[in-house]
């Protein structure tokens, strides 16, 4: 029976408390003493990230493919259509210029009368402090608009507790792709 375990007596009760009163203590002072300095949380800073997206639709290079639909090709938004991607991300608007990271996830056509996507992207960067670091946008992306804001809900890496948004704007599209300017503002620690 478990309750016959617990101390019968007061002063073992009271020996039991101390004893695990002493146990957290020592745990907290090694988190937050380890060497007698008082430890604050890590200063949060804010980046400015600056790239562009490429997402190419057909060809040879694709980076994109439609996973699921809902089946209707009448439909003017592509309503129900999802899309995986693995798009490259570059420092200068041609697709040649130096790689920086891949965005990849997914975005899926979620409006009925206006193109509207919902992304649900990781972009992972592969450049000097950054590499291996990725920030993670969720948003609503009216991608024929000529500007539109999503939301970063997280990161890792160097962007560890991100938060932000990214604001992203159409450099140039044709039929084969869109290469897209993004401006993203993130605090992290
Ligand atoms: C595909 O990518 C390769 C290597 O980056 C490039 O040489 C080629 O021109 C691209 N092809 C097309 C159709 O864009
Ligand atoms: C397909 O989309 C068109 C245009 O939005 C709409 O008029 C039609 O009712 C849709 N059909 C089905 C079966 O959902
Ligand atoms: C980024 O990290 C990967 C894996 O750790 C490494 O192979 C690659 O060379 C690194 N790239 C740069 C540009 O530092």
């Amino acid at each position: 029976m478990a309750y016959s375990l617990l101390p019968k007596s007061s002063a073992c009760t009271i020996f039991l408390f101390c004893f695990f009163f002493l146990v957290a203590v020592a745990v907290d002072a090694k988190l937050v003493h380890s060497d007698g300095v008082l430890h604050r949380p890590p200063k949060e800073k804010t980046s400015h990230l600056h790239f562009y997206f490429h997402d190419i639709v057909r060809g040879r290079n694709q980076t994109v493919v439609r996973v699921a639909g809902a089946g209707n090709r009448t439909s003017a938004t592509g309503f129900g259509d999802v899309v995986m991607i693995d798009d490259p991300l570059t420092e200068g608007p041609e697709l040649s210029s130096k790689l920086v990271g891949r965005a990849q996830g997914l975005y899926a056509s979620s409006g009925l009368q206006e193109t509207s996507l919902l992304m649900a992207v990781n972009y992972v960067f592969m450049e000097g402090k950054y590499n291996g670091s990725s920030l993670s946008i969720l948003g609503r992306n009216t991608a024929m608009r000529p500007v539109r804001e999503m939301a970063v809900v997280g990161g890792s890496g160097l962007f560890r507790m991100a938060r932000g948004y990214a604001i992203a704007r159409t450099h140039s599209f044709d039929t084969n792709q869109a290469t897209v300017e993004y401006n993203v503002y993130v605090v992290h620690y």
